[in-house]
């Protein structure tokens, strides 16, 4: 890949990029809480059923993202984004650790467990306490506050998903980084990519379905693999 002829960027990360943060990915063995799988808890109806069990679970996630630390793949992306003139960042993790690192144009498919809204208004507004001060929580208007993220069985926020749709199929370079791939539609993102002509880097530590048409796989961490990627980048600018 030459990095010079690179004028757009898409950026597509899952919960692998947070891995080497401690924030368990969803796929493997440490995602489980007490004896319930994601499945059981990440639906509307888990939540109609009993909304004090869900914030339970919401509350322990929060309390554990809080404490962890961002990794070189948070902070390599939030730097390239400074540095290159048209870069999107696209991803399917509600940890909130991009914003955290200073990445400013992210495009949230699953939405941000640090956002909260009203079932009754629709309204949103970033809500940072941690730990909450009541579960369930409530709205002032009396009705249930709900975590701002994207539940099994729900469909993505009409506005992101165009967005990743606009930003995948216009860039010259796409990197997937640390998603299985295979929860659509974001799995669909490097696809599209790749039908818009860019050349696709898919960082991972194993081998996904993205694998089998990505121009490039690499096998590795990706907090050791990005700065690395960044710093051939930057010495091919030069
Ligand atoms: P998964 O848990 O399905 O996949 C995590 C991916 O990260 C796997 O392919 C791992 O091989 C890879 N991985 C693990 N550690 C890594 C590391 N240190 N460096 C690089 N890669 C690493 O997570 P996602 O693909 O993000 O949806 O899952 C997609 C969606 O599934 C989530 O957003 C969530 C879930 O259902 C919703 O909540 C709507």
């Amino acid at each position: 890949m030459d990095f010079r002829n690179v004028r757009s960027v898409a950026v597509l990360t899952g919960a692998g990029i947070s891995a080497e943060s401690g924030v368990p990915t969803f796929r493997g063995e440490d995602g489980l809480w007490r004896h319930y799988r994601v499945e059981d808890l990440a639906t509307p109806g888990a939540f109609r059923r009993n909304p004090t069990l869900v914030w339970e679970w919401y509350d322990w996630r929060r309390e554990l993202i809080a404490n962890c630390q961002l990794n070189q793949a948070h902070l390599t992306l939030a730097e390239m984004e400074k540095a290159l003139p048209h870069f999107t960042l696209i991803t399917q993790n509600v940890d909130g650790l991009h914003r955290r690192a200073g990445s400013q144009k992210v495009v949230e498919l699953h939405g941000n467990l640090w956002d909260v809204r009203c079932v009754a208004e629709g309204t949103v507004r970033e809500y940072l306490d941690v730990p909450l001060p009541e579960v369930p929580l409530r709205c002032q208007c009396g009705a249930l506050l709900r975590p701002n993220v994207v539940w099994f069985g729900e469909s993505l926020p009409a506005g992101a998903i165009a967005a990743a749709q606009e930003a995948a199929m216009s860039c010259d370079l796409m990197l997937v980084i640390g998603t299985s791939g295979v929860v659509h539609p974001a799995a669909s993102v490097p696809l599209w990519a790749k039908q818009g002509g860019a050349y696709v880097i898919e960082i991972n530590v194993q081998r996904t379905p993205i694998s089998t048409y990505a121009d490039e796989v690499v096998l590795g961490p990706a907090a050791v693999e990005m700065p690395k990627l960044w710093a051939e980048w930057r010495k091919a600018l030069e």
